[in-house]
Formats: C-alpha cells, sequence, structure tokens
C-alpha cells in the first residue's frame, strides 16, 4: 500500500522526472541554423544528435533511439514539435509548425519539452529567421 501522505510521483514538480536522475549543464543560448541542426541528425558518429522542440535545440545524442536505426531517428537533425504534439512519427509531420494546433495537442507538445528539458542538455536555439 502506498503511503498516502507522501507526495504522488504524479504530482506536477515530479512529472517526467528521469528515474535516474540527471546532471544538465546551463542551457545555452547559440543561434543554431536549420543546415546546422540537420547535420546533427545522427547519421555521422563524429557528430552529436540534436532534436529541436518549439525552436529550442536538445542534445540527444546519449540515446541510441535518436541515431540511424533508432526508433526515433525520424525526430532527428529537425524541430518535429508537430510530430510530438500529434503523436505521429510520419516524416510530413515531423516539421516545426504547430501553432494552428488545438490545445489538446499543444499540452502534449508542452510535456514533451518539459521531458525533454529533464533529460538533455539545452544546446541552442533554431536561428527564428530560418524556422
Ligand atoms: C507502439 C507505439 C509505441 C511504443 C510501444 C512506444 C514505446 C516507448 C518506450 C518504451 C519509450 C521509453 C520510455 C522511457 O524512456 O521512459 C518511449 C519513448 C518515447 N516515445 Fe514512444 N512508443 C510508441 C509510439 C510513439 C509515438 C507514436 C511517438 C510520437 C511522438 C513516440 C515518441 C516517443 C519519444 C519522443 C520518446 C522519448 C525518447 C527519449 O527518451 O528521448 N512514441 N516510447
Amino acid at each position: 500500500m502506498s503511503d498516502p501522505t507522501s507526495p504522488s510521483p504524479y504530482s506536477e514538480n515530479k512529472r517526467f522526472e528521469p528515474k535516474v536522475p540527471v546532471e544538465l549543464n546551463p542551457p545555452k543560448d547559440d543561434e543554431i541554423t536549420l543546415e546546422e541542426l540537420a547535420q546533427n541528425d545522427g547519421t555521422n558518429p563524429e557528430r552529436p544528435t540534436w532534436v529541436a522542440i518549439k525552436g529550442t535545440v536538445f542534445d540527444v545524442s546519449k540515446n541510441p533511439a535518436y541515431k540511424e536505426k533508432g526508433q526515433y531517428h525520424v525526430f532527428a537533425g529537425k524541430d518535429p514539435s508537430r510530430g510530438l504534439a500529434l503523436s505521429s512519427l510520419k516524416p510530413e509531420d515531423c516539421v516545426p509548425n504547430w501553432d494552428d494546433l488545438d490545445d489538446k495537442y499543444k499540452t502534449v507538445l508542452d510535456e514533451w519539452y518539459s521531458f525533454f528539458s529533464k533529460r538533455y542538455n539545452i544546446v541552442g536555439k533554431v536561428s527564428m529567421s530560418k524556422l
């Protein structure tokens, strides 16, 4: 039986916490072009693997799921915000545009943002001129 006096693991501050604590660096604010993002798509072992959500670029290199044969490779080297919001792995959905979506999808996207921000270092922002 769980102890009803202890905080629920689903209370807001604990949501999407990694099971093993992750040490994160302070977020960086570097401007990253879509071209540079695309080069870091997990296919080149010499380069990091990046995924952007709502223009914020996360370094997901430590997770093989984003590399070439990984199940979430479709997200790598892009801002796939729309696909994350819609729970879609279709390449045509893995694009940055999310603004026209219903609130329920925007909430899903914000939850993914929270999930990533608790696990992966922020390496910069996609340059707005190119988004
Ligand atoms: C049959 C369907 C699916 C199964 C069985 C599945 C299973 C999983 C599992 C087991 C994890 C690891 C959870 C953890 O680390 O705590 C995961 C993570 C994830 N899933 Fe899925 N998934 C499915 C579909 C999808 C779809 C449609 C999307 C599209 C948005 C998606 C996006 C993700 C993402 C972004 C992660 C986080 C990976 C990370 O740790 O960085 N999944 N999934």
